[in-house]
């Protein structure tokens, strides 16, 4: 069976976007594959020191609605990184064969340096190895990442091929990117541009844990257009993100007859957004229930992830003792 490794940053709550994008992919894949999902708790530290940041909250909230949404820590190995000082020492030896210059050519890491300009650390730069390590250390066939980590991914392969050329041996293979981009639903913002996003305000993104009054709320305020202008007039964009997020969460019904009333200028957004919110509010609100549950019971998310651990101990000691006596230390 071939190994899959992702890994996620705890660095915010998952909205709807999260749960249409990497979430279903992870339950999806957790069937059929060899699964290592981890929070991704070193990387945090490129851009989220640790103590004014409470990170093993964040660390079990995350856990928490994963496990909310339908993550099966039966089927797959549910770990954080940071309980894997394996991944901690391959990530030293593959920084021996990472290059200063393809590092700093990195779209994501340019990207950090434009807009955190006062941190600039060498756990930013070397953030794409320790990505490979995460990787590496499982021998990952396929790693389910979105457009923007693909470049990661290439790195990744460079310094695999690179350790299997240098050593004269072929321990990693190459991991290949499973994107889930195309085939999955894109769940746009409520504001009118692009995708749901932390990033772009509290207001664009529906997060899983939120109450139906807050719900309802942004629902409400999401961006419209001022009506269609004439019959079957094409849906602007504003429109054509919140029917996207209604097909997502509605039935297909009320899918079907929204768009024809917007087709015969006859829809009122009022009912619309009514409509949008309750059906917003009743796919949520399971989840938001597993999520209270699951976060109240810390003794549990210990337990799990402790479980997680030593499956995850198990594969990466394997991978650790065949690059230490590859690299030819003593012992
Ligand atoms: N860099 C990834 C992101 O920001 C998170 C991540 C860290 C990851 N290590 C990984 C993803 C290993 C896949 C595999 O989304």
């Amino acid at each position: 069976m071939e190994t899959v490794v992702s890994g996620v940053r705890p660095t915010g709550n998952l909205h709807l976007g999260n749960y249409f994008g990497a979430v279903s992919n992870f339950i999806a894949m957790q069937s059929e594959y060899n699964c290592f999902f981890f929070v991704a708790d070193y990387h945090r530290l490129t851009t989220h020191l640790g103590q004014k940041n409470p990170l093993k909250e964040d660390v079990y909230q995350i856990v928490a609605e994963y496990l909310a949404c339908g993550l099966d820590p039966n089927k797959c190995t549910l770990y954080v990184q940071s309980d894997l000082p394996e991944t901690a020492e391959l990530y030293l030896l593959l920084n021996m064969l990472a290059y200063k210059g393809e590092l700093e050519k990195c779209t994501t890491f340019k990207d950090k340096v434009r807009q955190q300009n006062t941190n600039i650390n060498a756990g930013l730069l070397t953030y794409p190895v320790l990505m490979a390590a995460d990787i590496l250390i499982h021998k990952a066939n396929k790693v389910p990442v979105g457009k923007d980590q693909e470049q990661h991914l290439e790195m990744t392969r460079n310094f695999a091929k690179r350790f299997n050329h240098h050593y004269d041996c072929d321990i990693f293979p190459e991991p290949q990117a499973f994107s889930f981009n195309d085939s999955l639903i894109k769940i746009p913002g409520l504001d009118g541009s692009g995708k749901m996003g932390k990033s772009e305000g509290p207001n664009n993104a529906i997060y899983l844990f939120e109450e139906e009054s807050l719900i309802r709320k942004k629902v409400m305020k999401a961006k419209t257009d001022s009506g269609p202008q004439s019959a079957n007039s094409t849906l602007s964009e504003e429109m054509q993100n919140l029917f996207q997020i209604m097909q997502a969460v509605s039935s297909s019904d009320t899918y079907e007859h929204f768009i024809k009333a917007y087709a015969n200028c006859e829809i009122r957004y009022g009912d619309f957004k009514k409509a949008l919110a309750q059906d917003i509010i009743n796919f949520c609100a399971p989840i938001r229930e597993k999520i209270k549950e699951y976060s109240a019971d810390k003794d549990y998310i210990k337990r799990i992830l402790n479980l997680g651990k030593e499956k995850a101990k198990e594969s990466a000691n394997k991978s650790i003792k065949e690059v230490r006596s590859m690299i030819g230390f003593h012992s």
